[in-house]
């Protein structure tokens, strides 16, 4: 059943490139310029979008928030599901979406912000993993991430689906309200077709990476993970993971927030993970990451060839332009955590106090 691989968790990760390529099946036009998402043909491009999710998905929907805005010009916000069912629904119009986002498909908290939206009068899309499960049924639309069934707690190859599902919608979108160039459009597929392949080839280097890294830091008590942009979100589910499974307590941060407070809590045992990609804020991260080491703060960099900077820990991965390289540094956050947990004794696919699916609020 885990086809060889000692827990779930590490066949789902090793699973991504697979559930990219499967993602993409019957997704783009013939000549490959354009994406095709039958089930969003018949629904306006929405004037605003409001994301809805909890956790890892949460997470998918800031990154993708950042793609809709750039390549669609769509108003995104993005919500926790569990604060958003308990506000006044004042931002909610009718000419907006509401997306929400689950890998089950049964999180109580989204569910019920989904039936709060459509009671607004609101068009609910959905954008599941589990065919048939209670969000895919009461959505007025449904988009189905194929990911395949994802056994361990830690959600991995489902936010890998979330996020190419959010890219597709992006150019989607972007193509179909004309802000975005066919050719631009073309491009990214371009890249995403490719992406399976280098995924794939990237991974065990990746692991070997990671369980290097893992066995130098395991110790510590405390884990700061920082990015900028695209990152951020990212910085946010490394951080995650690595508390669910390892329980070593860990904080994401938007690596410019540093000094407002978190930078105090900087001393030799606690380090750094930092996203330092090679793209246009990377200048920035590479400030913060000086600031931390002035307060003999351990970092780690994950990074790409050939940018300069100064790290405990350097960790290169291969370069993709903008924010299509979260699709590689996602499984890089996702190894740390495991070879972390793993090598701690903890139980990997069970976490202590965890449910796969919550369906309690
Ligand atoms: O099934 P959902 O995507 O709605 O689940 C949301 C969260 O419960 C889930 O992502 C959780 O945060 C994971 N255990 C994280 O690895």
């Amino acid at each position: 059943q885990k086809g060889g691989y000692r827990h779930f968790m590490l066949k789902e990760i090793f699973e991504q490139p697979r559930v990219i390529s499967d993602g993409l099946t019957g997704r783009m036009n013939d000549d490959k310029s354009m994406v095709r998402l039958a089930e969003l043909d018949d629904l306006p491009v929405p004037k605003r979008l409001h994301i809805v999710a909890c956790g890892t998905s949460y997470h998918s929907g800031l990154w993708g928030r950042l793609l809709l805005e750039h390549w669609a010009r769509v108003p995104v916000q993005v919500e926790i599901a569990s604060e958003f069912r308990y506000r006044d629904t004042l931002l909610l119009d009718k000419d907006d979406m509401v997306l929400v986002i689950s890998q089950s498909g049964e999180t109580a908290d989204t569910l019920a912000a989904l039936r709060i939206a459509k009671q607004n009068g609101v068009t609910v899309l959905g954008l599941c993993n589990v065919v048939g499960s209670s969000i895919a049924r009461e959505a007025s639309a449904v988009l189905y991430t194929q990911a395949g069934p994802e056994i361990s707690v830690a959600s991995t190859k489902a936010m890998c689906s979330q996020m190419l599902m959010l890219t597709l919608m992006a150019l989607y979108w972007g193509t179909r309200k004309g802000c975005l160039s066919v050719e631009e459009s073309r491009n990214n597929l371009q890249i995403l077709e490719n992406l399976p392949a280098l995924l794939d080839g990237s991974l065990p280097a990746m692991h070997e990476r990671a369980k290097e890294i893992s066995r130098k830091y395991a110790q510590v008590n405390n884990f700061f993970y920082l990015g900028r942009g695209h990152c951020y979100p990212l910085a946010l589910e490394g951080a995650l993971k690595l508390k669910e499974l390892s329980y070593i307590h860990a904080e994401g941060y938007a690596a410019g927030e540093m000094k407002h407070g978190p930078i105090a809590l900087i001393d030799p045992s606690f380090p750094t993970f930092a996203l330092a990609l090679d793209d246009a804020l990377l200048p920035k991260v590479k400030s913060n990451m000086v600031e931390v080491q002035a307060r003999q703060g351990q970092v780690i960099a994950l990074t790409n060839k050939g940018v300069e900077l100064d790290a405990e820990d350097r960790w290169d991965i291969p370069a993709l332009p903008g924010p299509l390289s979260a699709f590689l540094a996602l499984p890089a956050l996702q190894l740390f955590s495991y070879e972390t947990a793993d090598y701690l004794g903890k139980d990997v696919d069970q976490p202590r106090n965890l449910a796969k699916s919550v369906t309690v609020e």
